[in-house]
């Protein structure tokens, strides 16, 4: 992959120079969903597939992009002089950002770059694919402006911040750190409150991690995010009047059903009931896969799937039929949406064996039910974006 892409940046930009490359993975979530920015746990992992940047330092301040993905759009122009996010320049403004918030930050970028991207993360399907670009950004300003002083957990910060504070979006911090920290074979147990974390290996033995990508559109999905952040932090403010919290994620489920009534709406109350159930779900997943008890994890993903289809109202119709034709199927450990909702993908835990028979009964039944096709990947977990030798 590295040599074709080495290959066609020397075309589209001519040779020479000191021309370097990098990966980011995309990422899946297992469990632990809408519980970053309410300081709970999340457990996602690094996919092997994701972002290659190749690039060079230019002598001028020009920014030039282009990706494969987007060949149709051609190289794209843009320069240090003006980094302000615009419209038209569609997918640029994630790796311009991420140039913006390295000056935000004390990391000043002082040279422009000839850039060349390609992602085979599928198309939108909330595997992350923007939070790849960012952090790949990412190490590649570091590695080539000598930011030693930069660790892998700043640039997923400072991945989120720009996407909070340039592309609008208000994200957590899940995304950026499980693509930047990815670790093979192990998933990442982030306790979002102080960025501590730890590994677990995930074993599944006979079982593989099966992503159905539900191909809906997402349109409204950042609004209706941003809105269900916002109910939360109501919802905290509320709580906070009868105790003391810092945020959703420090309550059990006990401690939260004494104290509810303070939260003034009942779609308030709701949401904060599946940040509070959803982050301890996560940490008896965790435990339950420490004690290779794969059954009881499986349980709980279902568990985490319908308290977001009830109580948090991200899934739709297309997640629900995908999930829900899942839990029928033979072979299936465990079934549910993954990452923001409102269309996207769900993450299933599927026997080997019953894999083919499962793409095909799922796939037949939500094409029949939606009317449009499926997508569906068996994935491995790889590691976290670096430097490409
Ligand atoms: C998106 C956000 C994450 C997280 C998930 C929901 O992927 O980028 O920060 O909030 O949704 O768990």
């Amino acid at each position: 992959m590295k040599e074709k892409l080495m290959e066609q940046f020397q075309k589209l930009y001519g040779a020479g120079g000191d021309i370097r490359a990098y990966f980011a993975p995309g990422r899946v979530n297992l469990i632990g969903e809408h519980t970053d920015y309410n300081g709970g746990h999340v457990f996602p992992c690094a996919l092997t597939i994701g972002t290659y940047l190749i690039a060079r330092k230019r002598e001028d301040r020009k920014l030039n992009f282009y990706s494969e993905n987007f060949a149709k759009l051609g190289v794209k122009e843009s320069s240090l002089d003006d980094l302000t996010c615009k419209a038209e320049d569609a997918w640029t403004n994630y790796p311009k950002g991420v140039i913006w918030a390295f000056n935000e930050k004390g990391h000043p970028v002082e040279s422009g770059f000839d850039m060349l991207l390609y992602g085979n993360i599928p198309n939108g399907s909330g595997l992350s694919s923007s939070a790849s670009v960012e952090v790949v950004t990412g190490v590649m300003l570091k590695d080539m402006l000598g930011y030693e002083d930069l660790t892998m957990v700043d640039l997923a910060l400072y991945g989120q911040y720009s996407e909070n504070n340039y592309n609008g979006v208000n994200c957590g911090i899940m995304d950026q750190f499980a693509i930047a920290m990815g670790k093979a074979e192990h998933a990442i147990f982030l306790d979002t409150s102080d960025l501590s974390y730890e590994y677990a290996p995930v074993k599944l033995e006979d079982a593989r991690i099966v992503i159905a990508c539900s191909n809906k559109k997402r349109g409204l999905g950042d609004s209706k995010y941003n809105e269900r952040r916002s109910e939360c932090e109501t919802a905290l403010a509320e709580l906070q009047k009868v105790k003391d919290i810092k945020n959703l994620g420090e309550l059990t489920e006990a401690e939260f059903e004494e104290i509810k009534d303070a939260i003034g709406s009942e779609v308030r109350r709701r949401r904060a009931k599946h940040a509070v159930y959803e982050n301890q779900r996560t940490i008896h997943a965790v435990e339950a896969l420490k004690q290779n008890d794969i059954e009881r994890f499986g349980k709980l993903m279902n568990e985490s799937h319908i308290s977001l289809r009830d109580d948090y109202e991200v899934t739709g119709i297309e997640l629900d039929t995908l999930v829900e034709e899942a839990w029928k199927c033979d072979g299936v450990i465990g079934s549910r949406m993954t990452g923001a909702g409102f269309g996207g993908c769900t993450v299933s835990l599927v026997k080997t064996d019953c894999i083919d028979s499962f793409i095909e009964k799922v796939g037949a039944a939500y094409k029949e039910k939606i009317g449009y096709s499926a997508d569906f990947y068996v994935v491995d977990i790889g590691s976290g974006a670096h430097v490409m030798d």
